[in-house]
């Protein structure tokens, strides 16, 4: 065990091992906002991070990588279908994105869930140090707040949310809503990305548990106090901008467009593939405006990169069908010789290209029908350090909060989708580089240490005052 001063417990480490064709074994960055947001937290707080490995292989001994202690909880395949695949991804994750997909309840899910969220707090209670902070992450681990309380009342505990809570009309759908909410309030602090959903939660509380609340805080029987707040998660936004200033990425950037055969104007989408992002109605909307005549497949071509995500779930199976068949169809009946509409990868990529690909982008297109933040969307902006290039994002993404000059589009509406495109695409160097400066300020001032440092404050500044006044 590691004794440390302050944990993260997160479903993924920030690191997957794969098993390589010839049996060896190697460590690659794992996918996904929460990683990419924690990992440069963690490597400067010298902290702890529990979390599962990224497959069902044998169990790892704790290890150091990149200047974190990782702490590695394995899965079971059978927990991996249950826990991981069913509770977590076929059940909250479309609950609590608006119901774009259909959850399902099953309750042999929900009993592994309990297992799983156990074993998570059994392991931090063995790796942390007295009195130590333990910052417990997300959506797959709600219930282990309540769990490592009773096994570890001396720890500060700190949760938080990377994706959105719903309103009390669509969580109360969950037959287990009391044990989440209860095991949430294990926390001394419940974070979320923004003000709708603490406020969603506290309700939530006080309807469903029965609890006195007042504003952000909640008021046990046993005269503890849970604080509910939001704390908009961010990007190393230095790191990134360093990142597209440098010649290899500059040299990588001019490369790509040439590749793509110098068109006048290259759009694009990075994100995972999940059916929350919206990618196939983007993806009309723009193959409409090349058909309607709006823009012609010579001088304009659509990247849309697609991380392969949780890949044996039905509805992300079918999804990746869906999307493999429009962008054959819009390419069979739009492209010309050397010259698809659209440009689709499904694959991930290591830093370095995506930092390429958002200098090399003109139009950056980010519709999801429901995201927490999208952090996407701010490695843009910290990537268009000459104040150029435009950024359409969805209204119902959190980052839409914050980056007010983006243009906002409504990504259900495929005409307005299709009108702001254009819109964007045919903007004056002036007009985008003054959105882009508003939008660059406020990533810049809030970057991903702000938003930890909050977050730890917070969750300390509260200590002391408990500590005061027992
Ligand atoms: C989102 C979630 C994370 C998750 C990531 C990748 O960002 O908030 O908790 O790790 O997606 O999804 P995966 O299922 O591959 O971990």
């Amino acid at each position: 065990t590691v004794a440390a001063d302050l944990l993260v417990v997160a479903n993924r480490l920030p690191v997957d091992r794969v098993v390589n064709d010839d049996g060896s074994t190697e460590w690659r960055a794992s996918p996904g906002g929460l990683v990419s947001a924690l990992a440069p937290v963690m490597r400067k707080n010298e902290g702890a991070w529990i979390g599962w490995p990224g497959d069902t292989g044998t169990e790892v001994e704790p290890f150091e990588n990149d200047g974190i202690a990782l702490v590695p909880v394995a899965l079971s395949d059978q927990e991996y279908a249950e826990f991981y695949e069913g509770f977590s991804n076929d059940t909250l994750w479309p609950l609590y994105h608006d119901l774009v997909a259909k959850p399902s309840f099953r309750r042999e899910w929900w009993d592994s869930y309990v297992t799983v969220n156990q074993r998570f707090a059994d392991a931090a209670a063995a790796n942390a140090a007295e009195g130590a902070t333990v910052w417990v992450q997300d959506y797959q681990l709600q219930l282990v707040p309540q769990m490592l309380r009773e096994l570890r009342p001396d720890l500060r505990i700190g949760f938080y949310l990377h994706i959105p809570f719903p309103p009390a009309e669509l969580f109360s759908q969950l037959p287990w809503r009391r044990q989440v909410l209860e095991g949430l309030l294990g926390a001394d602090l419940v974070g979320f990305q923004l003000s709708g959903a603490a406020q969603n939660f506290v309700r939530l509380v006080r309807q469903r548990v029965g609890h006195k609340t007042h504003r952000d805080t909640v008021y046990l029987p046993d005269g503890r106090v849970v604080r509910a707040r939001a704390f908009p998660i961010s990007i190393d936004t230095e790191g990134f901008e360093e990142l597209a200033r440098s010649e290899p990425v500059e040299t990588r950037a001019a490369e790509i467009r040439r590749e793509l055969g110098n068109p006048s104007t290259v759009f694009l989408g990075i994100d995972r593939l999940d059916y929350t992002k919206g990618i196939y109605a983007r993806l009309r909307a723009f193959s409409e405006l090349i058909a309607d005549g709006e823009l012609d497949v010579e001088d304009a071509v659509f990247v849309q990169v697609a991380t392969p995500s949780r890949e044996r779930v039905d509805q992300y199976r079918r999804l990746r069908d869906d999307i493999d068949r429009l962008v054959g169809r819009i390419n069979g009946d739009l492209g010309r010789i050397g010259r698809p509409a659209i440009s689709y990868l499904h694959s991930s990529f290591p830093r370095e290209e995506m930092a390429a690909l958002y200098r090399a982008a003109d139009v950056m297109v980010v519709t999801p029908f429901r995201d927490g933040m999208n952090l996407v969307a701010k490695e843009y902006v910290a990537c268009r350090f000459h104040e150029d290039g435009a950024l359409v994002l969805s209204e119902f993404a959190g980052a839409a909060d914050e980056l007010r000059q983006a243009y906002l589009v409504n990504p259900y509406d495929i005409n307005g989708m299709k009108a702001t495109m254009m819109q964007a695409h045919r903007a004056e160097p002036k007009e985008l580089s003054k959105r882009m400066r508003a939008m660059r300020k406020t990533v810049t001032e809030n970057d991903v240490a702000h938003w930890a440092s909050t977050f730890l404050d917070s969750l300390a500044l509260d200590r002391d005052a408990h500590d005061k006044q027992t």
